[in-house]
């Protein structure tokens, strides 16, 4: 346990709740003028009374801080302000080294957790909404699998419902073998677009697509050969994407809308034999608290339409109960666009009614923003077409290539295709998880991959140019040299930096805000090359040498862990 903030925390915990009769939180911060402090005595005047300073300073008198910290003072109207001691930072320093897992124990309490991401539409080209659910979602799946959760990954595919008639009597018209090709080619949205343009016109077309629909869904084998040829096709693309973009989903982690087909029913008799279910225009809907319209009319969540049919809503409710009673999550997690914000609402607010959706279990909706194009509108091609997600991804690698090519035009042309791509991957990777994700952001390759900044590039290339430390100097990293000694202002905020990792960890966990790591990662690297520009380390001598070097190292480390959870690659040399 190197976590500083929680460790002061258990140290001031006890001595607040002997002055204050209660347990008290401490407070806990950074502090601009020791490294920590305490502002929890000022609160605690209105519920005890009496002057914050003295209360303070019964708190400090109490509180066994004599092995962490060099200096306690208190400041102000009544802050604690915390120095720690240089040894004490050193020690911890040793811990974390020490540590494969730098510090960070597996939680206690492991959760079965459920990610519901990526999930594009078959037969149609993902978009930069996906690509950015696809980038969050793998980099929760990460995150709490190395915190030792048991994480389901669902790709909520859209494969299922009316487009299905006209896209299979498509297939049919141009023939199974150009269809394939069509669609192996990864020509999604032209051969969506051209059923499209059909249905539209002819009413012919129309009517046979309805009726394909009707034989869809009552089983028919031939035309659920046909439709599984489309879903087939589809996904080989999408895994083609995923491989590309080196995320974590595969082709058994599809848990597409089709598979909730025969629970669809009994969620209907289900929400009607709760009482449910009221009858709206024909349609049966779930009236959810707290969902009302302008003029505060409760709103509708249609689960059978007026037709009979089921739609998105009825599919996401027996996702839901499915998750909860067969896959045993406690923790749901939905990475989609905010514009679903209020759908995902009402289907937790139904399932919550039911009585399926009940504590310890909960459901989240990790929402994000759009991707913007320079001209500040959703991200589009010139042509006006949706973006096609390989393109956008193989121009980053491409012209991360030139860049590297440039910078160092030394390396083999293996070892550049395999940089570029981490680099070029990264960087669009790092710029979306960088932005507080309900903001919107601008898809700008300049800024993405420029080597300053708050970028992907700036971060592995801080970590490259560590092993070249290493390298340069011939030596292995330190990993059994003891605790540090920290002299320089600049080796202590660099530690201070590296201590903060597993409370950053700690958070993040909660409330997967990845831009919080991101800007953690920049601090680092920032501490570190204030570190380097003032602390030599090759040309140091003894112990100096190797505190150094141990900084160097775990500095390296935590920058390529941090980038790793973010989905990251960190090459060793750029
Ligand atoms: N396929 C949907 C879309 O493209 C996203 C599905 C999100 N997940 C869910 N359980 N509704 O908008």
């Amino acid at each position: 346990m190197a976590d500083l903030e929680e460790l002061l925390r258990r140290r001031l915990a006890p001595a607040f709740e002997a002055v204050a009769g209660d347990p008290v939180d401490p407070a806990i911060r950074r502090s601009q003028h020791a490294d920590y402090q305490s502002d929890a005595a000022l609160a605690l005047v209105r519920r005890i009374g009496g002057n914050p300073r003295d209360i303070a300073a019964r708190v400090v008198e109490r509180a066994e801080l004599d092995d962490l910290c060099a200096k306690v003072e208190i400041s102000g109207p009544g802050f604690i302000n915390l120095t720690l001691a240089d040894d004490a930072l050193g020690r911890l320093l040793a811990e974390v080294a020490a540590d494969e897992r730098l510090g960070v124990r597996p939680v206690e309490a492991a959760e079965t957790v459920t990610v519901d991401y990526s999930a594009p539409n078959a037969a149609k080209e993902m978009h930069v909404g996906h690509l950015r659910s696809t980038i969050i979602g793998d980099a929760v799946v990460r995150l709490l699998q190395w915190r030792g959760h048991t994480v389901i990954r669902q790709n909520h595919l859209g494969d299922w419902g009316t487009p299905f008639g006209m896209l299979v009597e498509h297939l049919l018209d141009i023939g199974e073998a150009e269809a394939a090709h069509e669609l192996s080619v990864g020509d999604l949205n032209a051969f969506y677009q051209a059923a499209r343009r059909k249905f539209d016109a002819d009413e012919s077309f129309q009517e046979r697509s309805r009726r394909r629909v009707v034989l869809l869904q009552s089983g028919d084998e031939a035309t659920l050969r046909l439709w599984q040829m489309l879903i087939n096709e589809s996904q080989k693309y999408f895994l083609a994407v995923y491989d590309l973009l080196g995320a974590t989903l595969g082709p058994d982690d599809f848990f597409g809308e089709s598979h909730y087909n025969d629970q669809l029913e009994s969620v209907v008799d289900e929400l009607a034999d709760l009482g449910l279910l009221r009858d709206s225009e024909g349609a049966k809907c779930v009236f959810p608290a707290g969902y009302t319209g302008r003029e505060g009319d409760p709103l509708p969540l249609i689960v059978r339409k007026s037709d009979g049919g089921f739609g998105y809503a009825a599919t996401d409710l027996a996702t839901i109960r499915h998750r909860l009673r067969k896959l045993h999550a406690t923790r749901l997690l939905y990475v989609v666009g905010l514009p679903q914000q209020m759908h995902l609402g009402m289907v937790f607010q139904t399932a919550r009614e039911a009585g399926w959706l009940a504590p310890p279990a909960r459901a989240e909706h990790i929402g994000f923003g759009s991707v913007l194009g320079s001209d500040g509108k959703i991200l589009r091609t010139r042509a006006g077409a949706s973006v096609k997600l390989v393109d956008l991804l193989a121009e980053a690698v491409s012209r991360a290539s030139a860049i590297i090519a440039e910078k160092n035009p030394d390396l083999d042309a293996d070892t550049r295709a395999a940089v570029a791509r981490a680099v070029g991957i990264g960087a669009v990777k790092y710029a979306d998880l960088s932005t507080d994700r309900v903001k919107d952001y601008v898809f700008d390759y300049d800024r993405m991959l420029s080597f300053d900044g708050n970028t992907a590039p700036y971060l592995q290339y801080a970590r490259a140019r560590i092993c070249s430390i290493f390298r340069r100097g011939g030596v292995e990293p330190p990993r059994d040299a003891g605790a540090p000694v920290l002299a320089e202002p600049a080796e202590r905020a660099l530690a201070l930096q590296l201590l903060g990792f597993e409370g950053l960890i700690a958070e993040v966990s909660q409330n997967l805000e990845f831009h919080r790591l991101a800007q953690y990662l920049y601090g680092l690297a920032s501490a570190f090359t204030s570190f380097y520009e003032k602390c030599p380390v090759l040309q140091a001598e003894g112990e100096v040498r190797t505190s150094r070097l141990v900084l160097c190292d775990l500095t390296a480390r935590t920058l390529e862990l941090g980038l790793g959870l973010l989905g990251i690659e960190s090459p060793d040399q750029m």
